[in-house]
């Protein structure tokens, strides 16, 4: 159940209840792929880095372990030791970007594992049983996440596919829900708009699964070739014919100033690689701009990543120290640049929904924009 805060223009200010517990929005979901995430976070640094929602994925959970395991541990909850919501996306955007020699027909998606080359099949029943084995509280509906560039008729194809996708999906999902032995049987299905970068076909999809009555609604195909304006136009055309009293979710985005201005168009939710990636790497977030620890000019440097940031490696080690960690190949120095990154992100999201609280997020957008510049001049 989403309930509506508070808004200022299109930005919303939500709280939506689940099983698993109450997601203040706009949220950021941290980005747990194979139910961990990576640079050797554990459940337990969940809690000091503001962490609300975990998104975990259908494709690779059911290559490996595979969801028969987690089903038979209890559920990805279980399995995890994680007791926040969790979300899972479908597996249909894993099987178009890592899968090879895939095969698209009206059934589903036939394919070869990108771990040992076996042949796979997965199509709307298989994705929705694989996401009920896992137990997770919202599970996503299987799409195709046609190119940027595909053409306007392969992709008003491939979306009319992707409506009948979604239908079965619903069916399939209440199906599950209603059986005796379901790990969670109030699991919740978004369902997915796509559409590249063709405004008719996105309005059009968007009213058609608007019609069916999901629990939320996500927008996809985005952040994957185009440009930030091409989606910040894509959200400005879509968003509107999505229902406000349900979440809103950008899949898959973004840098800190994307989240901005997709909380500005109306997005809830939000999740990206980006924060683990970069922190792996020793690319570290602060409120005037991206750091790279490795530089020189940080080896004696006794300050923390950020003044005043409370997160687990700010309130304890310093640049230089983080730097030589890095420097010596010790996984302590990305373990800790990644809960910096990612509690950067979630801070954020409390700041924004700090700010809508009061009305001054316009405010708050400019003045966090304009800091992100300093080191970049
Ligand atoms: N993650 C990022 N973009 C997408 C998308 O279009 N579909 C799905 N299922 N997941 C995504
Ligand atoms: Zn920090």
């Amino acid at each position: 159940m989403y309930k509506l805060l508070k808004t200022e223009g299109r930005a919303k200010r939500g709280e939506f209840q689940t099983v698993h517990g109450t997601i203040q929005t706009p949220v950021f979901m941290n980005v747990a792929t194979v139910a961990a995430i990576k640079g050797a976070v554990s459940t337990e640094d969940l809690e000091g880095i503001k962490n609300q929602v975990v998104l975990c994925n259908t494709y690779h959970l059911h290559l490996r372990p595979g969801d028969d395991n987690v089903y038979r541990m209890g559920g990805l909850h279980k399995f995890m030791s994680c007791n926040k919501p969790i979300l899972t996306d479908s597996g249909g955007f894993q099987v178009f970007s890592l899968a090879k020699t895939r095969r698209i027909k009206e059934e589903g998606v036939y394919f070869h594992s990108h771990i040992d080359g076996h042949k796979l099949f997965m199509g709307p029943e298989e994705s929705m049983r694989i996401q009920s084995h896992l137990g997770s509280t919202i599970a996503m509906a299987f799409d195709e996440c046609p190119s940027a560039r595909a053409d306007h008729e392969y992709v008003q194809m491939s979306v009319d596919r992707t409506t009948r996708w979604l239908e079965r999906c619903k069916k399939e999902m209440d199906r599950l829900n209603s059986l005796p032995d379901t790990v969670n049987p109030h699991q919740m299905l978004f369902g997915i708009n796509q559409g590249a970068i063709f405004d008719d076909i996105r309005i059009e999809h968007a009213k058609r699964i608007r019609e069916m009555d999901l629990d939320g609604y996500a927008v996809g195909g985005l952040a994957v070739g185009e440009t930030h304006e091409e989606m910040y136009h894509v959200l400005e055309q879509v968003v509107p014919y999505l229902p406000q009293d349900k979440p809103t979710y950008l899949m898959g985005v973004g840098t800190p100033a994307n989240i901005l201005e997709g909380v500005e168009r109306g997005i809830d939710f939000f999740d990206c690689v980006y924060p683990s990636r970069n922190g792996r790497h020793g690319h570290v977030y602060t409120k005037k701009g991206k750091l790279n620890l490795l530089n020189a000019r940080f080896e004696l440097d006794s300050h923390p990543i950020e003044e005043g940031c409370q997160c687990p490696a700010c309130k304890r080690y310093s640049r230089g120290y983080i730097r030589h960690l890095l420097k010596a190949g010790e996984m302590l120095g990305m373990r800790l640049c990644v809960l910096h990154n990612l509690y950067f992100y979630n801070n954020m999201m409390e700041e924004i929904r700090d700010a809508l609280d009061n009305g001054n997020f316009a405010a708050y957008k400019k003045k966090t924009l304009d800091g992100f510049r300093e080191y970049e001049e």
